[in-house]
């Protein structure tokens, strides 16, 4: 990896209190050392404003799990790039998730990763195929579509802060992770869909693996050219395995 490392933890709608929200981004904070992988804890928004005072001016950085393009206004439910951009410098926007059950498309991502970027909100955004998508054979034109979609309101790459993240469908939740290779290939398409775009700035973007990463398959996907981190789920909510997946791809950037 010559790309610094990133290491994010979507904690999706856990913990279900403040204090356990705090006591894990402590955990989490003391066992991760100073130095390479940038380590990024995205916790519910309700929980953000406490976990980002919790661990101020030590080795983690704070992300949000959605974000709305817009600045305020009648959006329901909704938390603006205004709101978040002091308490989170990361934003995870496109998640299979927010796709699947709350109807995100494509252009919805494309004027969110822009509004992220225009606010000095680094986006992280997720592409990646279903399962069905696979099985008929069209994993590469999905991720093209997905990734060109996302920085579609981008005129460059270089200096916006972008993050990718490669999060197979079938992957998430499942503890089926896709294999090393298939992350690479993928990886390696979206950095290359990224070139058509911008060539110098492609190479600056971190590219994650998400779906089913755990402290034991972690350094397999951190040893890929083109993956330079992972985004974890489920093994994000315990320190310890989450401090080994850092761990992982500290070593792998020290090689
Ligand atoms: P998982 O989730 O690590 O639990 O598979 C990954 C994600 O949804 O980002």
């Amino acid at each position: 990896m010559s790309r610094r490392p990133v290491v994010a933890g979507n904690w999706k709608m856990n913990p279900a209190s403040a204090d356990e929200a705090v006591a894990l981004a402590r955990d989490v904070a003391a066992r991760v050392a100073g130095g390479s992988p940038l380590t990024v804890l995205c916790p519910p928004t309700i929980w953000l404003s406490a976990v980002a005072e919790a661990v101020t001016g030590q080795q983690v950085r704070i992300g949000a799990q959605n974000m709305a393009a817009e600045e305020s206004g009648a959006y329901t439910g909704e938390t603006s790039p205004l709101m978040l951009r002091r308490l989170a410098e990361f934003a995870i926007i496109g998640h299979s998730e927010r796709r699947r059950l709350y109807g995100e498309t494509d252009e919805g991502v494309r004027d969110k990763v822009a509004s992220a970027v225009a606010h000095g909100i680094r986006p992280i955004a997720a592409v990646g195929e279903r399962l069905e998508e696979r099985q008929a054979g069209s994993t590469a034109e999905v991720v093209e579509r997905q990734t060109r979609a996302a920085i579609g309101r981008l005129d460059r790459i270089a200096g916006s802060g972008l993050v990718i993240a490669y999060e197979p469908v079938w992957a998430i939740g499942t503890g089926e992770a896709a294999t090393d290779a298939d992350a690479q290939e993928a990886s390696a398409l979206i950095r290359a869909t990224l070139a058509e775009l911008d060539p110098t700035g492609a190479e600056e973007v971190p590219i994650l693996y998400g779906g089913s990463v755990t402290a034991d398959n972690a350094a397999g996907f951190f040893a890929q050219p083109d993956v330079d981190g992972a985004l974890v789920g489920g093994a994000s909510l315990q320190a310890a395995g989450f401090a080994a997946i850092v761990a992982a791809a500290a070593r792998v950037s020290n090689r």
